[in-house]
């Protein structure tokens, strides 16, 4: 039996926002993962401090973050995130107050969502075997659809309007374009398409796809290819061996991941990082499910989506060999049938994270 006794090493200051629903029964299994991770690698420690920004929170004090809420997250260097959203908040009050102002005001304008199939799981299309999907969405993460800007006017009245404005600009574009290219460059395929709608919108995304091209000349080495939202959902279901890379707008990855988690075997094992490249602030990682309010408090949530994220969290603070041993962890344990409901199995949260810190020891 190898001692487990290690130095410190480095220590890196996570803070954790599990924040409604099954956002805070997965957090908590991330957590004792994570822990159970470098206490078994060793070379590092996780500091975690938990901030009660929740939907129950706002309900009982009428304010998710305190005012200077990103200041503070500002001093970590990195942000673990569960899920927000409950029935009792109308759901643009909860995300508007919490997610997307941290993603937003910490520059996170990246939100890298890879999906592939792990062991011992299926995907609901017939005859796609592990290896036959293996994607990563590019989501341009601080402008496009999600901008913010916008208004009601005449609210009472019949002739009530409403606008909600999308905004590209050539700053936010040419960052989005470069990170893919950049991930698409990484991969063996060298593959990216680019996700439009230039045909029926006719100002902005015409300058997505221009901008698209001018970035392009700096990546001879990557294939490029041009494909309308619509038609890539097609593509996804009939032919997903034929993607790779995907870069595409705010909205259009936040809908064409989830049908990416499902047809990789189910959303409750996606996860995403939420990036700022340049460093200057604290990236942020978390499941791309929601809070899963029909499951909440049942301890049934699967938490495999949530370590991957924490394992997405582990290779950006830079350790490379807790993050491989992560996944390969948790890969060991579904492979072995041990998995949630929504995975086909009869494991619930805690049965799962046990047998994945479990796992963990027995890999050192
Ligand atoms: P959802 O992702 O919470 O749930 C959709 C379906 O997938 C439900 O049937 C749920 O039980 C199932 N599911 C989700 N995660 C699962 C897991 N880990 N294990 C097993 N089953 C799982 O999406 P929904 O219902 O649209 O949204 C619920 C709330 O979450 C809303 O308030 C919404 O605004 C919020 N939301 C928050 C997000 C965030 O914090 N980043 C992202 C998506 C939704
Ligand atoms: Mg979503």
């Amino acid at each position: 039996m190898p001692s487990h006794v290690h130095e410190i090493g480095k220590v890196h200051r996570i803070a954790c926002i599990p924040g409604d629903g099954i956002g805070v029964e997965i957090t908590e299994a991330a957590i004792q993962v994570l822990t159970k991770l470098s206490e078994v690698v060793g070379g590092f420690q996780f500091d975690f401090t938990s901030f009660d920004w929740s939907s129950k929170a706002y309900l009982e004090r009428g304010w998710y973050m305190p005012p200077d809420g990103i200041e503070q997250l500002k001093k970590f260097d990195a942000i673990y995130f569960g899920a927000v959203g409950w029935p009792d908040v109308p759901d643009h009050i909860s995300l508007w107050n919490l997610i997307l102002p941290i993603r937003k005001e910490l520059n996170q304008y990246v939100n890298r969502r890879p999906n592939r199939i792990l062991e011992g799981t299926k995907s609901p299309l017939e005859g796609c075997k592990i290896g036959d999907l293996d994607w990563m969405f590019i989501r341009e993460n601080s402008e496009g659809e999600y901008s913010g800007q916008g208004g009601i006017s005449n609210e009472s009245a019949p002739h009530a309007m409403a606008t909600e404005l999308t905004v590209y600009t050539r700053v936010g574009t040419e960052r989005i374009m470069r990170f893919a290219f950049e991930t698409a460059r990484s991969r063996p395929k060298k593959h990216l398409i680019l996700c439009t709608k230039s045909n029926a919108m006719r100002h902005g995304m015409v300058f997505w796809d221009r901008i698209f091209y001018e970035i392009a000349k700096e990546y001879p080495d990557v294939k490029t290819e041009k494909m309308l939202v619509d038609a890539i959902t097609v593509r996804m279901v009939l032919h997903p061996k034929s993607m790779d890379t995907i870069v595409a707008t705010n909205l259009h990855a936040d809908i064409l991941t989830d049908l990416a988690a499902a047809l990789s075997g189910s959303i409750g094992i996606a996860p995403s990082s939420n990036l700022d490249p340049t460093r200057a602030n604290p990236s942020m990682f978390e499941p791309i499910h929601g809070s899963a309010p029909d499951i909440a408090g049942k301890g049934i949530a699967n938490p495999v989506g949530a370590f991957w994220s924490a394992a997405e969290m582990v290779r950006w603070v830079g350790e490379e060999k807790g993050a491989d041993a992560l996944m390969k962890a948790v890969e060991n344990v579904t492979a072995r049938g041990v998995k949630t409901k929504d995975l086909g199995g009869s494991e619930n949260t805690k049965g799962v994270t046990e047998a994945v810190c479990k796992e963990i020891e027995t890999l050192f």
